[in-house]
């Protein structure tokens, strides 16, 4: 038997492997248990209803996607009337996303959203910010320090900071939330990026750039990942191109304590069942008893080189 269970920031997962944020509804229940996965990530809630960005809103490639959704958001109220109880009759933690303009809106956002059947607030920290120069939170450690300090002083649920890959030293943004109070980190959400309807002389979304996503950014993304687990102490959550349980254990042996699978669960439903169940194969295969020993397990060949220590 391969124990499978993790701690992330303060709760106990029964395995390591959960949807990205926006990329499972109450719907995927109809396929799967939703008891089998480490946890639940609903979509980013925001203060205000949304209506996200106008169409078109993805372009697809052979492997990744570029998307601008735009955060389409129903609101707290609704949240918590329509979409919790979907999730009440399962035994897994419900990780919260939320994300906001502005610092006082978040913390007024996290102690909304601290509801009866939420482990865990996730701040989606890739925004704008609306009291500064409009440049994502997250490209500034200061600016993600500042919502990160205000949502753990309104919430007594352990806080996860999702950080953005749009930042030359993603390392500096991690410290910057640990120090700040964060639990655990993300590491991260969609790469910049945009693409022209040369037929039509337009850009191809509506909202000119989005974020791309999907097996094409891995990586990218484990790369800063890596860099991430080497600069804190709290947990790290890979979450970028994670389709099998091979693409999982790269993210857990540079460091990571969890994955999210993201666009995947678009393209195969159950993909996340298949990912728990290679990790534990290959944990079987290689005499790995718990799951948490792959974590920063991988041996760099020539050890560390000049410019990449710690
Ligand atoms: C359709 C779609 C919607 C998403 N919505 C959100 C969201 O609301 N909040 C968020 O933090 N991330 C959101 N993401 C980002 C994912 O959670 C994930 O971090 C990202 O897609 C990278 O993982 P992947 O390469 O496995 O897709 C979304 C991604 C997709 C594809």
């Amino acid at each position: 038997m391969v124990d499978m269970s993790v701690r992330i920031g303060g709760v106990a997962l029964k395995n390591p492997v959960m949807p990205g944020s926006g990329t499972m509804a109450e719907g995927l229940a109809r396929v799967m248990d939703l008891n089998r996965i480490g946890a639940i990530v609903t979509k980013t809630v925001t203060p205000d209803r949304r209506e996200g960005c106008p169409p078109p809103r993805m372009v697809e490639y052979k492997d990744g996607s570029l998307m601008a959704i735009g955060i389409p958001s129903q609101g707290p109220d609704y949240y918590i009337a329509e979409i919790l109880p979907h999730y009440r009759s399962f035994d897994t933690p419900l990780v919260c996303s939320v994300s906001a303009p502005t610092v006082d809106a978040f913390g007024a956002i996290t102690a909304k959203l601290s509801a009866p059947g939420v482990a865990v607030i996730e701040a989606n920290i890739s925004c704008p910010n609306l009291e500064s120069d409009g440049k994502a939170f997250g490209m500034d450690p200061e600016a993600s320090a500042r919502v990160i300090r205000r949502m753990k002083a309104s919430t007594d649920r352990p806080v996860w900071a999702k950080l953005t890959p749009n930042v030359t030293d993603i390392a500096a943004v991690a410290q910057a939330v640990e120090d700040a109070g964060a639990d655990a980190v993300t590491c991260a959400n969609g790469m910049l990026g945009m693409a022209v309807d040369v037929e039509n002389f337009q850009p191809a979304l509506g909202n000119i750039t989005g974020g791309m996503t999907g097996s094409c950014m891995r990586p990218v993304i484990l790369r800063m990942a890596w860099q991430v687990a080497r600069a804190v102490k709290i947990p790290v959550i890979g979450s970028g191109g994670i389709a099998t349980a091979r693409d999982a254990l790269e993210y857990l042996m540079v460091g990571c304590a969890a994955v999210q699978v993201g666009t995947q669960n678009f393209i195969h439903a159950t993909a996340m069942l298949d990912v728990i169940d290679g990790i534990e194969a290959f944990c079987r295969r290689k005499g790995v008893a718990r799951v948490r020993d792959l974590t920063g397990a991988m041996r760099p060949r020539h050890g560390l080189r000049e410019g990449q220590a710690a």
